[in-house]
């Protein structure tokens, strides 16, 4: 039987990771696994909860009883807590907004970093985040970081806002992304950054297609 991997794709946001990731677990038959989802559902259930997301303490309780669970579905991965599917809850601009306070508690990583190290255990998984290859697995036997100029990652949203019908304004998306990019680098515990023996991968000028080519032709190097 061919060698099950794990491949580690990270990455600011808005750079086309989980098209990407979704695309290359299909082809190889692996298992995508959207790490964002994780600190997304966190994010819901502490917004319901009223819980302070600036308190680590308080979010490290919540993990205690937080079940996430992901399933793979047609269109990518869903997201539950317990039974309640929050797949597109989770999407809400109230999230997007608020995930990076959540994502710098280090109760909060250390809970899903487990979670996510035990679902990558067995290999045959194509794994998104931004720490992926640097803390959550550093033995994977791929790994790249997936990049794109902030206007170019702000238009890409906007074309999606736009093909979904939904109000979208490229100037604000290029201040949120520049935000959130600002806040996922600098924060103390697992800021983004590229592992050392990740390749590095600009895709302002490649489409998606190039892009999931290129990988593919890295995961057979591997694998051969
Ligand atoms: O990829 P995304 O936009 O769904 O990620 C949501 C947030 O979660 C983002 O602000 C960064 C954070 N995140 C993280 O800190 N570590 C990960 N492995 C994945 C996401």
């Amino acid at each position: 039987m061919m060698k099950k991997i794990q491949i580690a794709l990270d990455g600011p946001a808005g750079a086309g990771k989980s098209t990407i990731a979704k695309q290359l677990a299909a082809r190889l038959d692996y298992v995508y696994i959207d790490t964002g989802a994780m600190y997304r559902a966190v994010t819901l259930a502490a917004l319901e909860q009223s819980l302070d997301l600036n308190n680590g303490e308080t979010l490290g309780e919540l993990m205690k009883s937080l079940d996430i669970r992901l399933t793979p579905g047609e269109n990518g991965q869903r997201v539950f807590i317990g039974d309640r599917e929050v797949t597109d809850a989770i999407r809400s601009i109230e999230i997007t907004n608020n995930v990076s306070f959540v994502a710098r508690q280090k109760e909060v990583r250390a809970a899903l970093v487990t979670a996510q190290r035990k679902l990558a255990e067995r290999g045959g998984i194509v794994m998104d985040g931004r720490d992926i290859g640097t803390v959550v697995l550093p033995d994977a036997e791929l790994k790249v970081f997936l990049t794109a100029t902030v206007e170019e990652r702000a238009a890409r949203r906007h074309r999606e806002n736009i093909a979904r019908g939904m109000d979208s304004d490229i100037t604000i998306l290029q201040e949120e992304i520049a935000l959130r990019d600002k806040r996922d680098s600098e924060r103390e515990v697992s800021p983004l950054r590229q592992a050392d023996d990740a390749l590095y991968l600009d895709t302002t000028e490649m489409t998606i297609d190039e892009v999931v080519v290129r990988l593919m032709e890295l995961a057979e190097g591997v694998l051969k």
